[in-house]
């Protein structure tokens, strides 16, 4: 039995690309590979998916319960999952958002000057933990993180913080996981500490265990 069939879940993915100048961003390696794996999983399974993503270097699918977003920078971002999250049941964040965003963003480009040059950044707004304060019982969200140590205490303190159902952890201590790889090795932490460990996988049959487990918690 499809126990996802008809929800409606928004998926985050790809990175953030934070403007410096009309030519210039500060961004990050994400292809946004996991997230759209994530999508046609939920696709299969007959779910509406609003999927928000970031600059791609990869074709997005078209489909006919698929809602496609396109935004450049972390507060793009935080206003069309804000705007869309209430009128879902689940949220998935693969997305990689730049934790920092310049200060000012010149108008015009920026001219070589002095040797050295300094960039001031401000914290972008946490979008998992807005999304967070604003859940109903009824609706489940899941986030990612990447730890390269104490990951396990780290992912709990991320799920109490923000205030998630489970966390997705990616290891980047396994060679061939994360970023820019075709495979992916994952651990899920729910919120009752409850974890469970994948083998190195390709991205599609992570995403498959991702959606799975989806299910199990959040499938009704
Ligand atoms: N996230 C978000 N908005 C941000 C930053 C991150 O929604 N401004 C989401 C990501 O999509 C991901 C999770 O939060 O689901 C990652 O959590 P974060 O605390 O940013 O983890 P790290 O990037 O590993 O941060 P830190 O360096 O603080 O551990």
């Amino acid at each position: 039995m499809n126990t996802l069939e008809h929800k409606r879940v928004l998926v985050t993915a790809g990175p953030t690309y934070e403007a410096i100048d009309p030519v210039r961003f500060i961004g990050n390696r994400s292809t946004g590979k996991m997230g759209l794996a994530i999508v046609e999983r939920l696709l299969n399974k007959q779910c509406h998916v609003v999927l928000i993503h970031g600059p791609l270097q990869i074709p997005v699918p078209t489909h006919k319960n698929l809602e496609v977003i396109s935004i450049e920078s972390a507060e793009e971002m935080y206003r069309a999952t804000m705007k869309s999250f209430p009128t879902c049941d689940i949220g998935i964040f693969s997305a990689a958002v730049a934790d920092y965003t310049p200060v000012h963003v010149a108008d015009q480009k920026i001219k070589k000057s002095e040797d050295t040059f300094f960039l001031a950044l401000k914290k972008t707004v946490d979008i998992l933990k807005e999304v967070g304060k604003t859940k109903k019982p009824t609706q489940c969200i899941i986030g990612f993180a990447l730890e390269t140590n104490d990951e396990e205490a780290n992912a709990m303190k991320k799920i109490e913080g923000k205030n998630l159902d489970a966390i997705v952890l990616n290891s980047l201590n396994d060679a061939g996981a994360g970023f820019a790889h075709e495979t992916n090795k994952i651990k899920i932490i729910q919120r009752n500490g409850e974890m469970i460990s994948f083998e190195l996988k390709n991205k599609s049959a992570v995403a498959n265990d991702i959606v799975e487990f989806i299910e199990k918690i959040a499938g009704a």
